[in-house]
């Protein structure tokens, strides 16, 4: 599913990105460009942000 449309940034490019080391919506934004054009996806990219941490957290314990 796409989550930013400026972008072109989907939901897997987004659990790259934590795979990559992003934490925060800040890490996200700098590493994919996601929500700093019209900022519209920012609710979205949050919740896909929070469910890969999520898996990723899991992984580790
Ligand atoms: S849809 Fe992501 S910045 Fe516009």
């Amino acid at each position: 599913m796409i989550v930013c449309i400026c972008h072109g940034i989907n939901e897997k490019a987004i659990h790259q990105a934590v795979a990559d080391g992003a934490c925060t919506m800040s890490d996200l934004a700098c590493m994919t460009g996601v929500a700093t054009c019209c900022g519209k996806c920012a609710d979205c990219a949050c919740n896909v942000l929070n469910e890969a941490l999520g898996e990723t957290y899991a992984q580790a314990a």
